[in-house]
């Protein structure tokens, strides 16, 4: 019985170049989960696209005096760019500036409006007297009011990455003048977050399945008590109030952003069989909605979006939002495009190949605490790890059934009870590191995974087929058959975190794409295979 999932990836900004720390915050958990549950045979929809609207786009085309349009067109094709090279493998990136988004988003707007869950009131806002614009979100700098960290911006403090209201930093300063700001009114939208406060209590506290820091902290802000929030800002730069007489305001980036989930599907479904299909990811209460985010965006996605969707009515809570902490620096420091600090995506994928970077980002994800990039760790896993555990079994093997068996798999007559019990442990394998792609814990599963390399390796070692092929053909014959069907299996097991190199040893192996599709069990590879006589998958790293 085939299940429904929708992945939906945090939406970045397209602002500037992607940094590991997004990757491995994100993108590449999605990616593994998605692949995972193609693999078993779900059907899966993964949508996310480039952030394109608020001040982090308008900022940085200020900065280049250019426009926030330019800004988005060099920025998107550098993203898409990265997830086809490190195969990240969306259904649909868009970009919030698409028709339907605006249709999409204001929509939402409208109906949450006629119910009720959106008023207007005025609000005290930052001024810059100096250029005479009001200073919303990141148009200001100051001390946090939280961890009193010195440069936070005006929607979010980078230091302890808590969500911040411009009008609460401590010695606010205009990014545009320096000057310091005045509070000025202004009229806007407000989300009536307060409406939804217990039946998010409620929804929340249910929810078993999550991450628990994600769930404490959820719980937390909602035990301080919602306050409505604005959704509109004075800017111009975004989409527009669907609603006359506001016309030089905009809605805030992170209302129509989040709409971006279903907005997106709604253009996969558009662009492919059938217009209505996204229906099924949305209103079809048995599909499951993943939100592969980072810990800042936490709030967003499990008080404000899901009011969002409770307000608008009919559509799927997400069901769970496995949110990640930061990937740090050697040096401590969090990566931060803004500051200019970090390691870009691309610049990495110039110099590794993608399984290399997938391997190490996966086995530091930050699934329960923060975790700290290394090149020299990059490469130590590459060496140590990837290859030493896994790549240099699949050589080995494929290099003795070359010189002993001509190439052709060999026969394996007689069974002996530690193959059957390698093989076991291997197919047992499949149901706990099943479950743990599942959780969506990924590092648990590559672990697992690597043990049972390293079982064979053992096996290997133990039976010793370079010996063993003077006095007893037939003992070499089964280790190394019985090895190729090990490294089938293991292959499967890692496909989800090294689609590249997995896909490159299946074809090796003689089985095409239709054969390691949809099934999630080791595909047993028959006598007389003529196995593919290929250069290594993987290669030794220098450190220079
Ligand atoms: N652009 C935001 C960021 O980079 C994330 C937006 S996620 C979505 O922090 F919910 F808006 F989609
Ligand atoms: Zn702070």
């Amino acid at each position: 019985m085939s299940e429904r999932i929708l992945v939906a990836v945090a939406w970045p900004y397209a602002n500037y170049l992607l940094h590991v720390g997004q990757v491995a915050g994100a993108y590449l958990p999605a990616d593994i989960f998605a692949r995972y549950q193609r693999l078993i045979g779900n059907e899966v929809l993964m949508v996310s696209g480039s952030d394109c609207h608020g001040t982090p786009i308008t900022v940085t085309a200020d900065r280049e005096n250019v426009s926030p349009k330019d800004i988005v067109d060099r920025y998107h094709p550098k993203i898409l760019e990265a997830w086809e090279k490190i195969g990240i493998s969306f259904d649909l990136f868009t970009t919030t500036l698409t028709e339907n988004h605006y249709e999409t988003t204001q929509d939402v707007f409208t109906k949450l409006l006629s119910e009720g869950y959106l008023y207007t009131d005025k609000q005290a806002q930052l001024y810059d007297p100096e250029s005479d614009r009001f200073l919303p979100d990141r148009y200001v700098e100051g001390i946090c009011p939280l961890c009193s960290y010195k440069d936070a911006r005006g929607d979010q403090c980078d230091s302890c990455g808590a969500q911040l209201d411009a009008v609460d930093l401590i010695e606010p300063r205009s990014i545009i003048s320096g000057a310091n700001p005045e509070i000025r009114e202004s009229e806007h939208f407000f989300l009536r977050l307060s409406a939804f406060e217990e039946k998010l209590r409620e929804w929340v506290g249910s929810q078993n399945h999550w991450r628990r820091n994600v769930k404490n902290f959820t719980l937390g802000v909602l035990d301080e008590g919602l306050k409505d929030r604005a959704i509109t800002r004075d800017i111009s730069w975004g989409i527009p109030v669907p609603i006359d007489g506001y016309e030089s305001k905009r809605i805030y980036v992170w209302f129509d952003a989040v709409i971006g989930y279903l907005s997106a599907a709604k253009e996969w479904a558009a662009s492919n069989e059938s217009p209505e299909s996204w229906k099924a990811f949305w209103e079809d209460e048995n599909t499951r909605s993943y939100y592969f985010i980072g810990k800042d965006n936490i709030v967003f996605h499990t008080i404000i979006w899901p009011a969002m969707l409770l307000g608008y009515g009919n559509l799927n809570l997400p069901y769970n939002v496995p949110a990640n902490q930061y990937v740090n620096f050697s040096k401590g420091q969090k990566q931060s495009k803004s500051k200019g600090t970090g390691n870009w995506i691309l610049d990495l994928l110039d110099t590794y190949d993608p399984d290399v970077i997938r391997f190490y980002l996966t086995s530091i994800l930050p699934e329960t605490s923060d975790s700290e990039f290394q090149e020299e760790e990059l490469i130590r896993s590459n060496n140590e790890m990837l290859i030493a555990t896994w790549g240099n079994l699949v050589n080995r093997v494929f290099a003795m059934i070359h010189k002993n068996f001509s190439g052709e798999m060999p026969s394996c007559n007689n069974i002996s009870t530690e193959s059957i019990s390698l093989l076991s442990e291997i197919d047992s394998a499949f149901e706990t590191i099943g479950n743990a792609y599942a959780a969506c814990e990924f590092r648990t599963a590559l672990r697992e995974s690597l043990r049972i390399a390293q079982l064979t390796n053992r096996y290997l070692d133990t039976r010793a087929p370079w010996k063993a092929i003077k006095e007893d053909p037939e003992h070499t014959a089964e280790t190394l058959n019985i090895s190729i069907q090990a490294i089938s299996g293991i292959a499967k097991l890692l496909h989800p975190i090294l689609p590249h190199s997995t896909t490159e040893l299946f074809e090796n192996l003689g089985f095409d794409s239709e054969d390691i599709g949809k099934n999630w069990s080791r595909n047993s590879v028959p006598e007389g295979t003529r196995l593919a006589k290929s250069k290594a998958l993987y290669s030794k790293l220098e450190s220079d």
